[in-house]
């Protein structure tokens, strides 16, 4: 254990940050970034800034943590009670309160192979009665930057615009780049974020701040501005990140432990390559699960036939997928569903049973279809919700997510409260249940496909329903843990109407994720481009549709440099249609362990402002000796075409 009083060094990997107690016990911050965790404390330390500045420190600044305290008190001051390293990669800075029983600990977990630190805080109190907490960030980093300094957030409009590119310069203010709607809130703005405090960096060269909130519910980045008085000096920026405090007051009992989520992040003056080499590895080594496994070449039957399937369909499209050589076949929705058949997305939900009606002998004639020719088989499931038109709701309408007004619909269906025992062990029973009978199923896309509109629940008292923003996520985490721990040899992808799971936190029972229900592949060279600097391309599921009705052979080079895949109807396509797919596969099986396993290096950026008519990447094998490069000529869609 350190002494209090000197200073405390985080060394990620050739960048980290110092911070000292001061003579009140403050914690405070000496430096920051690369060679920070070397900074030495030149002045009295109460001259540095807050290293987690809370309500109550500085009154004219935004704070990291605001609590109301049990008697009513609206400030919080902490002191530095202890520094452990629990391990050796695991630092704790202990902070308590001058007045209360309440602590904060700052954790931090290295990587240092990656360079990548793990940060996040937990709240623990023994007042009197409940605080409310209401702004609970993770980080509060304070940094000197550069008036050319930028930000880059992924934001879009929301469904089918996922890692949408955005580069903003910083100007004086405090910029909020959050999310809402609890189950897919990275369909809005993806948790990640790039900051250059210099201004643009590039992809060998710059500065560049990396940040990832690991958080499968509502985030929020906060990026506070000052001017200096004098003039030419650099900018402040307090950069705090965490989970969205915006609706959502915590109230935390006495005994009660809050976990902050987790983010990731790095800083690196070797440029955007560095950042994301260094999230790639990080990823494999402490995110997702089987990092070495090869992901299979999937058939997705989505694209070719939405709802409108019988067996003799499938089957048909399995032989297909055979004949073509992938390695697994997908059935997407549309296979339950019996007192009220899923045939749109209005009905059935819920209802785990086969519908009879589209497959008289069940899944098995299919499933043996895909394994007799040496395929593995895949199902679609949507556990956490109900459509109203279903048995479940029927029986069990109290099991939603509302409050005491009557909840709205979105896609005709409500998402079901995991924070109710009942419904996380019906959620684990469709699991049990549906891959006990058919334990050929190997695979499994695990979708929500709906917000939260209605926010609150009858397990959380009246003075707290809140906390469901915070609670459903924990939740949902443990429901997802245990089905990864009962069935582990499952391969589970995360999806939320696309991309809306695309998270660090959630990956970890995850295999990969849906990047997108855009598989225009002209919106995928981007927004593949923009995932790529947080995520390897083997978590990226690629597939090839009939989106944008570009060249197949054009979707298939874009796909190809994912996860790959095939959602077509195989049945209808034209010979020439059917020798590109067979040689996509071919490509894809060459490449694949490029692709998932190898360096990548972005050549020709397709983004607005950077010319944006070319792109170009490349995977390199480990020892560098074999390459595939991907290169695009992007028209706009009015004209030729790609
Ligand atoms: C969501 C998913 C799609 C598909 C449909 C099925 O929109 O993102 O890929 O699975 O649900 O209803």
């Amino acid at each position: 254990m350190a002494t209090l009083g000197d200073p405390i060094r985080v060394d990620a990997g050739g960048w980290g940050w110092t911070w000292v107690g001061d003579d009140r016990g403050r914690l405070r911050q000496v430096g920051v970034g690369p060679g920070g965790h070397r900074s030495e404390v030149e002045v009295d330390p109460h001259w540095y800034p807050d290293a987690f500045p809370t309500a109550g420190t500085d009154a004219l600044r935004p704070p990291a943590l605001r609590v109301t305290h049990a008697d009513g008190t609206l400030t919080t001051r902490l002191v530095v009670r202890d520094v452990a390293h629990p391990e050796a990669d695991h630092l704790v800075v202990r902070c308590v309160d001058e007045l209360f029983p309440f602590s904060v600990e700052h954790h931090v977990r290295t990587h240092v192979v990656s360079g990548v630190a793990e940060q996040w805080s937990e709240i623990h109190h023994t007042e009197d009665g409940p605080v409310t907490l209401a702004d609970y960030d993770s980080i509060a980093p304070f940094l000197l930057v550069d008036h050319a300094a930028t930000a880059t957030q992924f934001g879009g409009s929301g469904w089918a615009d996922e890692w949408a590119w955005t580069t903003e310069t910083l100007g004086p203010g405090t910029k909020v780049l959050d999310s809402l709607g609890g189950v897919q809130p990275h369909l809005q703005r993806s948790p990640c974020l790039l900051v250059e405090p210099d201004g643009p960096a590039g992809e060998s060269s710059g500065q560049v701040i990396a940040l990832s909130i690991a958080w499968g519910g509502n985030t929020r980045f906060a990026l506070d501005v000052r001017a200096r008085a004098w003039a030419g000096s650099p900018r402040e920026l307090r950069l705090r990140a965490g989970a969205n405090p915006a609706g959502a007051p915590y109230v935390l009992d006495p005994g009660r432990r809050f976990v902050t989520p987790t983010v990731a992040w790095i800083w690196t003056d070797r440029g955007r390559a560095a950042a994301t080499a260094a999230f790639h590895r990080w990823t494999c080594d402490r995110v997702i699960r089987d990092p070495e496994r090869r992901r299979p070449i999937v058939v997705n039957n989505w694209e070719a036939t939405f709802f409108d399937f019988d067996e003799e369909r499938l089957v048909g499209l399995v032989e297909h997928s055979a004949d073509l050589g992938a390695d697994l076949f997908l059935l997407d929705d549309g296979w339950f569903g019996t007192s009220d058949p899923r045939d749109d997305d209005t009905a059935g939900l819920g209802d785990w049973e086969i519908d009879r009606r589209k497959l008289p002998d069940g899944l098995a004639p299919v499933i043996a279809a895909a394994t007799e020719r040496g395929m593995r088989f895949g199902l679609w499931l949507e556990p956490e919700m109900v459509n109203p038109a279903s048995d479940l709701y029927r029986s069990h309408p109290d099991w939603i997510v509302r409050n005491g007004r009557g909840p709205l619909e979105h896609r005709n269906q409500f998402v079901l409260d995991p924070l109710r025992p009942e419904v996380r062990d019906f959620i684990l029973g469709v699991f049990d249940r549906t891959l006990t009978a058919n334990p050929d199923v190997s695979y499994v896309k695990w979708d929500a496909n709906r917000p939260i509109t209605d926010p609150g629940s009858a397990t959380l008292g009246s003075d707290r329903q809140a906390n469901i923003w915070v609670d459903h996520v924990h939740a949902t985490w443990e429901v997802m843990a245990e089905v990864a721990r009962r069935h582990p040899g499952v391969e589970l992808m995360a999806c939320a109407s696309g991309g809306g799971r695309n998270d660090h936190g959630t990956l970890r029972w995850f295999h990969e994720f849906w990047t997108s229900d855009n598989t225009d592949p002209l919106a995928r060279v981007r927004m593949q481009w923009a995932c790529s600097h947080f995520f390897p391309a083997l978590v990226m599921a690629a597939h090839v549709t009939r989106w944008g009705d570009r060249p197949l052979e054009f979707a298939c080079a874009v796909a190809l440099s994912g996860r790959f895949g095939i959602d077509l109807d195989l049945a209808a396509l034209s010979a020439q249609e059917t020798d590109t797919c067979r040689r996509a596969i071919e490509l894809a099986r060459r490449t694949q362990d490029l692709v998932q396993f190898g360096y990548l290096t972005r050549l020709v950026s397709p983004l607005d402002g950077t010319g944006g008519e070319r792109a170009a990447l490349a995977y390199c094998s480990p020892d560098r000796r074999r390459a595939v490069v991907f290169a695009y000529q992007l028209e706009d869609s009015t004209t030729e075409g790609p």
